[in-house]
């Protein structure tokens, strides 16, 4: 195990996110509502670098009382970042693939020690 020292928290405003290199891999580092996340940077689909897409509140229908569709909102508490190569989507808090949480990319600590953030890496 190594500790990877990724950047200060300054240069991580909340909501963006830094990628570092380790052993030959990528790690994507998010900053998200004040805690730090950590995740291969390799789509569980074709390899994609699944952590560089956008990030996005989830898209969820709205449905009536009388169960008619009423629309699409984005969720106010979920979000997801999407791989640029053919758009699978995963949940920035855990990893996993939104359409079928049994895939889920690779993760890893983030820890914050004062102002320095590091990932703990094989
Ligand atoms: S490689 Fe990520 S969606 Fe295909």
């Amino acid at each position: 195990m190594a500790e990877v020292f990724v950047a200060k928290v300054s240069e991580i405003p909340d909501g963006e996110r830094r990628i570092v290199k380790h052993d030959g891999h990528e790690i994507g580092v998010f900053h998200w509502q004040k805690q730090f996340y950590a995740y291969q940077n390799m789509c569980v689909h074709q390899g994609g670098p699944a952590c560089e897409g956008s990030i996005m509140h989830k898209v969820e229908d709205v449905i009536g009382e009388d169960r008619t569709w009423q629309g699409q909102r984005f969720s106010a508490t979920q979000v997801h970042f999407v791989c640029p190569w053919h758009g699978y989507e995963y949940d920035l808090r855990t990893g996993e693939c939104v359409p079928d949480r049994s895939l889920k990319l690779k993760t890893y600590p983030a820890i914050r020690r004062g102002e320095d953030i590091y990932v703990v890496a094989e």
